[in-house]
């Protein structure tokens, strides 16, 4: 059985649509929630929500936690509930934690069963063991210049899997809210479709979470590399407190609320900064090589996660990959009253996953 669709999802790929959606972003340290509606063919935002997780565990706000099935169960119903949700349909979005995503050559003729080569592939590249994932792959399209530097009947392929124990906790966590069977993809599948704009075929996506930064190339819609780094919120807010000599929670609110005028502004920044750096060059090695493999141009990156929103790191991540940078702003795709206009640009990044999630369903 072909999972496509399943777990990797294009932006183009068909699903069923229907009045009132909600995409679910359950991420390490928060869980956003967004539901959306059709009203006259205009996809419309219905209501969002973020509730953060780290409460439930006795830790503080920004903190990452895993959580126990009943707690995460808790927490879920707790952000639908505060956040209004009335959708009885929903897409999940799996985090890039519980999955593994990765782009292999395969040498395959044209009559080969590609299909066979991409499981003996996927058994070399997959850190668990096949009967303990679920197995989804797509063939990707080989550029131009590949075409003139690689071997014949090179195959490009995107293998992506997820732990079945993982599949599981989610379908029962999903049935607890009262969702029956909701697609679920990958968080990176999502995002790309969140912020996808058919004006440009070649994007890079940065998203910083609280655990780790992700790194997203996409061509049309799909993804074609994806690096995944542990740098992010968390790390950040430890490294201010430590320069401020304060605790986690008030380093935490201080990262949060703090202004370019804040006095302290600067120091908060070095401390911010020095966090991504080795994180950023990476990116823009990887960024670097793709170009140079594909003969693509990536122009422009969309900044997102709850890290984008810090002062000035768009600049920062700017200067290390030399090229724009520019937050996300995944609302542009769907209308909304407005009045709401700069609250949804301001919050934007950080609900790329969970509306990403959400416009599956009207596709
Ligand atoms: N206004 C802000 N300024 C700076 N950082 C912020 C701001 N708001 C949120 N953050 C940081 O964003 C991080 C959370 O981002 P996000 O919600 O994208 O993570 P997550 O999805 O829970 O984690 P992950 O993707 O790693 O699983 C936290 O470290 C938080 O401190
Ligand atoms: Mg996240």
């Amino acid at each position: 059985m072909s999972l496509f669709g399943n777990i990797i999802s294009s932006v183009k790929a068909g699903s069923q649509s229907s009045n009132g959606v909600v995409g679910i972003d359950i991420g390490s340290s928060s869980i956003k929630v967004i539901e959306l509606h059709e009203q006259k063919g205009v996809i419309t935002l219905a209501t969002y929500g973020e509730i953060q997780l780290g409460p439930y565990v006795g830790k503080s706000n920004g903190e990452s936690v895993s959580l126990e099935a009943k707690q995460e169960q808790v927490a879920l119903v707790d952000v639908i509930r505060e956040s209004a949700v009335k959708a009885r349909q929903g897409v999940f979005a799996m985090p890039l934690s519980s999955s593994f995503v990765t782009n292999v050559s395969i040498q395959a003729d044209p009559d080969a069963d590609l299909a066979a080569l991409v499981r003996i592939e996927a058994r070399k590249v997959i850190p668990a063991s096949l009967s303990e994932v679920t197995l989804d792959w797509a063939e990707v399209e080989i550029t131009k210049k590949e075409s003139k530097t690689t071997e014949a009947n090179q195959r490009n392929v995107l293998i992506a899997s997820i732990q079945n124990v993982a599949l599981e906790r989610f379908k029962v966590l999903m049935q607890f809210v009262g969702l029956t069977k909701p697609p679920t993809e990958i968080e990176c599948f999502s995002t790309i479709r969140g912020l996808y704009d058919s004006d440009e075929d070649d994007i890079a996506i940065v998203d910083i979470g609280a655990v780790s930064s992700k790194l997203y190339i996409a061509r049309k819609g799909l993804l074609m590399r994806m690096y995944r780094i542990r740098a992010g919120g968390v790390i950040a807010t430890q490294k201010i407190a430590e320069a401020l000599g304060t605790d986690f929670e008030t380093a935490e609110e201080t990262k949060c609320s703090i202004n370019k005028q804040a006095s302290n502004f600067s120091e908060v920044k070095r401390a911010h900064d020095q966090s991504y750096e080795r994180a950023f060059r990476e990116f823009s090695q990887v960024i670097r090589e793709y170009e140079n493999k594909t003969g693509i141009t990536i122009s422009t990156v969309y900044l997102s996660g709850g890290g984008a929103l810090f002062p000035g790191i768009d600049s920062q991540l700017k200067s290390v990959l030399d090229r724009e940078v520019l937050p996300a702003n995944p609302f542009s795709k769907v209308a909304y009253p407005a009045f709401m206009e700069d609250t949804m640009k301001e919050i934007g990044p950080s609900f790329a996953v969970a509306l990403g999630a959400a416009l599956r369903a009207f596709e």
